[in-house]
């Protein structure tokens, strides 16, 4: 069981790391937040992580100097304290508590929340499964680039999906796949990898990140272009890529089946050297 947590500037027990009610963060969704993923002990990406979160407090301007080394101290403590050995750490950083206002103070103290989950991921072995998803309309705001705690959205999608016991919602913003509510889409068609470019509709996912640095290597051809929900529906290979997820074969959208329900034979093969890379670190 994790039950360590680190809340802004000490180690407290889960159960009583406690936020003030008038924290911006809880009122407003004021805050950004990161989700690290951590495979045998060691955090996935770290510099990747580091570069998007100072980029999203820059964005929303919020006044925190992210100090990469006692952050990577406090995630090892919080590895070793609650014996993780695969899973995630959350990351959160709020504007700060002050009276309820729309409009911010520029003195705030930002509040930082750390903590971690235990999770199995889905790794190319005997074991790896392919998922069902539906596809929903994309309600967020503009600015899906910055990883706020602004998830309303995501998560009326993702219940949904759960609903239907599907393992994601694939968003789509005028009838062009923009992403999953917490993951990246890509779709493989004619040996071509499709992807949403990373622009303000999208996050810019690290795992996307470090796979197209994978497709590079192999040579495949990898087009980063937004597509119809029609060529989403033909694709011969579909799969997401998260921190939480890796990368997570999609075998059915709605009622239609992709690659005749079996995981393809390319998400296999970057899932497999994705899963190589972790292990090179
Ligand atoms: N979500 N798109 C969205 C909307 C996301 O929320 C995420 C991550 C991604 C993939 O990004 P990355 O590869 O950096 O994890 C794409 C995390 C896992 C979450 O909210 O739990």
């Amino acid at each position: 069981m994790s039950n360590i947590a680190y809340l802004n500037s000490s180690f407290v027990k889960l159960n009583n790391a406690k936020i003030h009610i008038e924290d911006r963060g809880l009122q407003f969704a004021d805050s950004v937040y990161e989700v690290i993923a951590i495979y045998e002990k060691k955090f996935i990406d770290l510099d990747f992580h580091i570069r998007r979160l100072k980029y999203s407090l820059k964005e929303i301007d919020i006044n925190y100097k992210v100090n990469e080394k006692k952050l990577a101290f406090i995630f090892r403590k919080l590895i070793s304290n609650n014996k993780l050995n695969s899973g995630i750490i959350y990351l959160q950083i709020t504007r700060g508590i002050q009276s309820r206002d729309h409009v911010y103070k520029r003195n705030l103290k930002p509040t930082l929340i750390i903590y971690t989950k235990n999770k199995i991921f889905n790794l190319p072995n005997e074991k790896f499964k392919g998922c069902k998803v539906i596809t929903h309309i994309d309600h967020r705001w503009a600015r899906r680039d910055i990883k706020t705690v602004n998830l309303l959205p995501n998560i009326l999608a993702a219940n949904l999906a759960h609903k239907k016991n599907a393992y994601e919602a694939i968003l789509i913003h005028k009838g062009k796949i923009t992403e999953g509510t917490s993951s990246n889409i890509w779709i493989i068609h004619k040996n071509k990898i499709l992807t949403h470019p990373s622009n303000t509709n999208i996050l810019n996912g690290v795992t996307r990140t470090r796979l197209k640095l994978i497709i590079k290597k192999l040579k495949l051809i990898l087009v980063e272009k937004s597509f119809t929900q029609k060529k989403l529906f033909n694709a011969d290979e579909v799969f997401l890529t998260s921190s939480g997820s890796f990368i997570t074969p999609i075998i059915k959208i709605d009622s239609k089946l992709i690659n005749n329900g079996k995981i393809g034979n390319i998400t296999l093969k970057l899932a497999q050297l994705y899963f190589k890379s972790l292990n090179n670190e």
